[in-house]
């Protein structure tokens, strides 16, 4: 049986819904609008249409309290089973910070510093991941395993401040040139995304889940 409290702390947790009916005031969360994340460093090179060194830095994550849960899977008692969350986001998401990049966009030179505004608009998210047994002081805690994270936005709208050390006019074409080719940008990063929000997500909900013994998320 799904439990309401196990289920909101991930509900919550891994970004999905801050609806009423999931909250539960027992269990103390971390806020998640805005989300708070760690370096993101996002490396191509070899045979990759892109090959870029991009690192965002002293990033936030705005707009997650839009989340509407769309399915639930796995939440049970077992906790080796594997979770699955689906979320759609109305509207806009932005990723907006400090970044770095330097290197090649498709055929184009791009080098850069400054603030950055990444918007994913009308998105869907999936969160997988299955959780292990972990035995501190007597009591059993989950530890995440397998994290995975998959975004389907309708488009991503790229805003790079101060890109070609401020040139106007070749940071304004440059940034017209990546909301353009956005897709195909997206899936040459898809992977070094899933993997650093795999690690970002997954520290975040570690370090809630590590807070209480796996059974009292379960409250009876
Ligand atoms: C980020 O970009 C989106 C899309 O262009 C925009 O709607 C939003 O206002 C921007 N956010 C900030 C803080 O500039």
């Amino acid at each position: 049986m799904l439990n309401l409290s196990l289920k909101s702390l991930l509900i919550v947790i891994l970004c999905a819904s801050l609806r009423a009916q999931f909250r539960d005031d027992s269990i103390s969360l971390p806020p998640v609008d805005p989300l708070t994340l760690d370096t993101i460093h996002i490396m191509k090179g070899g045979d990759s249409p892109l090959n870029i060194d991009f690192t965002l830095t002293n990033n936030k994550l705005y707009g997650l309290s839009k989340s509407i849960v769309t399915s639930v899977h796995g939440f049970g008692k077992d906790m080796t089973q594997k979770k699955s969350l689906a979320v759609k986001v109305p509207g806009a998401i932005s990723l907006i910070g400090d970044y770095t990049v330097s290197g090649k966009v498709l055929i184009l030179p791009i080098q850069g510093k400054g603030k950055s505004n990444i918007t994913f608009v009308d998105s869907e998210f999936r969160v997988d991941f299955t959780g292990a047994p972990e035995e501190r002081d007597g009591n059993i805690y989950m530890k995440l395993e397998n994290f995975h994270w998959y975004a389907n936005p309708k488009s991503i709208i790229f805003d790079l401040q101060n890109l070609f050390n401020g040139d106007k006019a070749l940071g304004d074409n440059m940034n017209k040139f990546l909301n353009e080719n956005w897709k195909e940008i997206y899936t040459e990063i898809e992977d070094s995304l899933d993997e650093q929000f795999g690690v970002v997500f997954g520290k975040i909900v570690h370090e809630d889940l590590a807070k209480y013994p796996y059974a009292q998320y379960f409250n009876e």
